[in-house]
């Protein structure tokens, strides 16, 4: 790491107070000379950073760029060498992370972007991703598991941003099954799970986690009755990409603690109410009634009979 990153990430760390130039070239063995330096060159990168006398250098509150030290210093110290990548613009995370597991990738990581010019949504839809104080993240691992193990990702996704945004904002989310994360009765958040398989041995290669979360987002009036956001005020991004990442990350590497699962519960938009779903051409109406243990939504229908959804979308009904 450059003095510049390790210098971030300790500014990270300590927003609430100014650290002086003498401690931070201490802490790095350099002089206060290249601390400087450092600092003019973050400075020209676009981090706000003040400087006192006698208190020292300080990041400002507001101040949001994406960084990958930045994430870092949020990271807990089991990840804290994950690799990470970022982007000022790609086409897609998800596909630049598949891009990268072709060409060997073959650890843990985190593939972020200012903007996506071809976000791509479920259902081959696109996701709307312009520039400004948004979350475009895919998060990859190497479960070696089969595929079966490897969809409850995107249970445990949800789960992992919907308590993220709680526990960073103290605002209420709820999840609409299977993986969409709402605020204030809107869409916040899309996920995108895909998964690399091996045929040889007919496991899951690799697990890609697309994560995307609108903050700050100027929608076009086709999204604007079904999207929300949160402001940039309310969230430091580098915080909200690491907290998930890791959350995601811990429910990941131990499949069989099923904990996730009642948070899901608890977060259902859809429990207890009527829903309309589509399968095999036909349109089905019933009452969603519970999640099974593999994320799968339990619907009564009116024959009293139950069907339970492992893909494909539901839509809510309204009152009759
Ligand atoms: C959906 O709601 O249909 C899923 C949207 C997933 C969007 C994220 S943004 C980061 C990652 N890269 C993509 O191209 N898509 C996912």
């Amino acid at each position: 790491m450059t003095l510049k990153n390790d210098l971030l990430k300790e500014l990270e760390s300590n927003r609430q107070q100014a650290i002086s130039g003498q401690k931070l070239a201490e802490k790095f063995g350099v002089s206060r000379n290249a601390i400087w330096k450092a600092i003019t060159a973050l400075r020209e990168d676009g981090y706000e950073i003040s400087s006192r006398t006698n208190s020292g250098y300080q990041l400002a509150g507001d101040c949001n760029i994406l960084s990958p030290a930045a994430v870092r210093s949020y990271l807990p110290a089991e990840l804290a060498s994950i690799a990470i990548f970022s982007y000022k613009e790609i086409d897609s995370t998800n596909t630049e992370a598949k891009r990268l597991v072709n060409e060997g990738l073959n650890e843990t990581a985190l593939i972020l972007a200012e903007s996506q010019s071809s976000g791509r949504g479920r259902q081959g839809r696109s996701f709307f991703s312009p520039r400004g104080s948004s979350v475009y993240l895919s998060i990859v691992f190497h479960p070696k598991s089969g595929l079966s193990e490897a969809v409850s990702t995107t249970t445990m996704a949800a789960v992992a941003v919907a308590e993220t945004i709680e526990e960073l904002t103290a605002e209420h989310t709820e999840i609409k099954w299977v993986n969409d994360v709402f605020y204030r009765g809107k869409k916040i958040c899309g996920i995108l799970t895909e998964a690399v398989t091996d045929f040889e041995s007919g496991t899951v290669a690799s697990v890609i986690v697309g994560i995307g979360i609108n903050i700050g987002t100027d929608f076009p009036p086709e999204l604007s009755d079904i999207a929300s956001c949160l402001s940039p005020e309310q969230v430091n991004r580098n915080q909200l990409i690491a907290t998930v990442s890791s959350r995601l990350l811990k429910m990941a590497n131990a499949p069989q603690d099923k904990a996730y699962l009642q948070s899901y519960r608890t977060h259902s938009l859809v429990l207890g109410k009527k829903v309309n779903y589509f399968q095999n051409g036909t349109s089905y109406s019933g009452t969603a009634i519970d999640i099974d243990d593999a994320g799968g939504l339990i619907i009564r229908l009116a024959d009293g009979s139950t069907s339970t959804l492992h893909s494909g979308e539901i839509s809510l009904r309204l009152a009759e």
